[in-house]
């Protein structure tokens, strides 16, 4: 079985990896965009629509029975008109809003991700529906996934992201971007029990065994 996973840069290789350690004798395709369109963290969803489609084209000719959509900023804005497109299933994650509203119990909860993602009537919707109340931070990341590719990311600049989510009393911290599941140890270190750290890789693993009826 081959299952493709795509993203806009490494972040997905991360969600590509959690793939391949649950499912091993899956052939997982990865596909990130080397054309130079990298980040869309700013860009907007039109724009990312045409950079996506010959991505997703080939993973299906190359025989993906289904395509996790490894990229926060794409699932959120694009997955609607992805999924009339291709006829496979389409495995989106998206900020865990809801699941982070849940655990917290200060009522304050900090959502990294891009400003695309942000913008969304997906994440809008997401706050609106499970928001319990809560108030929802989010931290300027706008350039922590280009920093990610790059390897240029710091502690400083995750500190200045995460700190004052932290004294404004955030107790969960969710990544809603891939390329900052490479940095959820340092968050977790610099939030040093103040805050539980939420990513999505189980759950989207635990989604993609659904689709297939594996489990
Ligand atoms: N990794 C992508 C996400 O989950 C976005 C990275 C980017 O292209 O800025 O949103």
């Amino acid at each position: 079985m081959r299952i493709g996973v795509f993203d806009s840069g490494i972040g997905g290789r991360s969600v590509a990896n959690a793939v391949e350690a649950a499912l091993p004798d899956a052939d997982v395709l990865f596909r990130h965009d080397t054309a130079e369109h990298f980040p869309y963290a700013t860009k907007s969803p039109d724009e990312i629509y045409e950079f996506v489609l010959p991505i997703f084209d080939e993973l299906v000719a190359a025989g993906c029975e289904a395509i996790v959509i490894a990229c926060n900023t794409v699932s959120t804005t694009l997955v609607g008109r992805l999924r009339e497109v291709f006829g496979i299933p389409l495995v989106a994650l998206e900020p865990m809003v809801k699941p982070a509203a849940e655990l917290s119990t200060s009522g304050v909860v900090a959502i990294c991700a891009t400003p695309t993602t942000l913008a969304s009537a997906r994440y809008a919707w997401l706050k609106e529906t499970y928001g319990n109340g809560c108030a929802f931070l989010e931290p300027d990341c706008s350039d922590w996934s280009y920093l990610i590719e790059h390897n240029r990311m710091n502690e400083e600049r995750i500190r200045e992201g995460i700190e004052p989510a932290l004294a404004a009393g955030a107790d969960v911290i969710v990544l809603g971007c891939t390329h900052y599941h490479w940095i959820e140890e340092e968050i977790d270190q610099i939030a040093a029990g103040r805050a539980r750290v939420l990513q999505p890789e189980s759950a989207v693993v635990a989604q993609l065994k659904r689709v297939l009826q594996l489990s």
